[in-house]
């Protein structure tokens, strides 16, 4: 199950991306927005980061103009590991080292294709796991003494 949501910025992506998830068969939860008019990034990041963090979901999609607004909002959160990718190279690595949790996508930035394309590079990609466990640990140690 994954987690999807948008401001105004990425409403239109968010939209092209949810039909690919259709077509492809994946199951997901939209916490909007729902249309072109404005509203603020951080209250739809909160919901998509509250929603991985629980485990609700198992990983969430965020995308505003740039994607910058909501990865910031979503690194606010224990366990969320939020990466902006700009293309499959660092969509893979996102995955591959970092264990992303949330990916991050801009609305202005990329086409629709380009974006389907960073999306099924991150669905196809495990966490490599070894070295970059222990790098996860220390980034968790970190949460551990600067989060409540
Ligand atoms: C909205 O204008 C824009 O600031 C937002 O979509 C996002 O890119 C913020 O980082």
């Amino acid at each position: 199950m994954i987690a999807i949501g948008s401001d105004h910025g990425g409403f239109k992506l968010k939209e092209e991306i949810k039909k690919y998830l259709e077509e492809k068969g994946f199951e997901f939860k939209d916490f909007g927005t729902v249309s072109e008019e404005r509203v603020d990034y951080p209250e739809i990041a909160k919901e998509v980061s509250k929603s991985v963090q629980t485990k609700e979901t198992e990983f969430g999609i965020l995308i505003c103009k740039t994607g910058l607004g909501m990865s910031i909002v979503a690194n606010k959160f224990k366990g969320i590991r939020c990466a902006v990718c700009h293309n499959e190279n660092t969509a893979k690595y996102a995955r591959l080292h970092n264990n992303a949790n949330i990916l991050a996508l801009s609305g202005e930035e990329l086409t629709t294709n380009d974006a389907i394309c960073i999306l099924r590079m991150w669905l196809a990609t495990e966490f490599e796991g070894g070295r970059h466990q222990n790098r996860l640990n220390m980034i968790e140690e970190i949460e551990k003494e600067n989060m409540k």
